[in-house]
């Protein structure tokens, strides 16, 4: 079942040449579907439209032509209480987790956030503690964690509080937008063994956008291969790294060779 559908999308910005302001072209007709269950590797070089594409389908982006469905809705027509609703199935982890931490937050608060904007107040303070005590223990974190600052944490500890706190919502969706390309290699190959244990867990389906070839074809069910805002080659993980179509893709493929050590 296809849990989000990409058709035709287009998004263009406004770029000053000179004088004259032209539309730049960053997300050119792409198709695609993410599969309930699947996680599906988006790769492709710096600038080629991962992110622009990643935050159209969260919504957070209006495609310039074309639409998203999650789940057969439209969400550039859903009412509110649909937006609301998919929103909550859809939740990102970004490359930087150091920047998208409140640095005046304490670790309850920014766990729970989530729960207390979309679910109210989540049901009082002892049941959202409980709440931030059990996501930070699926992601290798105890209560200690609770009273303490982003600062006090090393990148990666900050990426598992990034994670719990995108799992709040019980989300169907994982966007994950370069998880571990600002983490050491080690830290890094810890994190993605603990998005491989979370999806079998929850049943999760991803999105996993990265550089490392390896990497994808590691996690990926489906791969979707990005040039210059378009989609070249799609297809499944193994028989697309094993026979690419595209010289482009055998770039990418002989570009970074080896899987992270410490990734099992
Ligand atoms: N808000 C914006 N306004 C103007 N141009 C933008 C905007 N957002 C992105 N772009 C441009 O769109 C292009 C694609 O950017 P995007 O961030 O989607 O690429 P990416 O594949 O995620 O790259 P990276 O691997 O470096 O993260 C780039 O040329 C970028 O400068
Ligand atoms: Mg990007």
């Amino acid at each position: 079942m296809a849990l989000v559908e990409v058709n035709s999308v287009w998004k263009s910005y406004p770029w000053r040449a000179g004088l004259r302001t032209e539309l730049q072209t960053v997300v050119e007709d792409v198709s695609l579907v993410i599969n309930a269950g699947e996680t599906l590797g988006l790769v492709g070089e710096s600038g080629s439209g991962k992110t622009t594409l990643a935050r159209m389908i969260l919504g957070l982006v209006k495609p310039s032509r074309g639409s998203v469905r999650v789940e057969g809705i439209d969400i550039a027509t859903a009412s509110a209480a649909e937006l609301h609703r998919l929103r909550r199935q859809m939740q990102p982890v970004f490359q930087d987790p150091y920047a998208a931490l409140n640095p005046r937050m304490n670790v309850l608060d920014i766990v729970t956030e989530p729960l207390v904007i979309h679910a109210g107040s989540g049901g009082g303070r002892t049941a959202l503690r409980a709440k931030a005590v059990k996501l930070l223990s699926e992601v290798g974190l105890d209560e200690s964690a609770l009273a303490r600052h982003p600062h006090e944490f090393s990148g990666g500890q900050r990426q598992r509080i990034n994670i719990a706190r995108a799992l709040a919502l019980r989300p169907k969706l994982l966007i994950l937008d370069e998880p571990v390309s600002a983490l050491d290699v080690s830290v890094g190959a810890q994190i993605i063994n603990l998005l491989r244990s979370l999806q079998r867990e929850h049943a999760l389906t991803y999105l996993f956008i990265s550089h490392s070839m390896p990497l994808v074809r590691y996690l990926s069910t489906r791969i979707a291969v990005m040039e210059h805002g378009r989609l070249v080659e799609t297809g499944e993980a193994v028989a697309l790294c094993a026979n690419p179509r595209e010289a482009y893709t055998r770039q990418l493929i002989a570009a970074t060779p080896e899987l992270p050590v410490g990734v099992a």
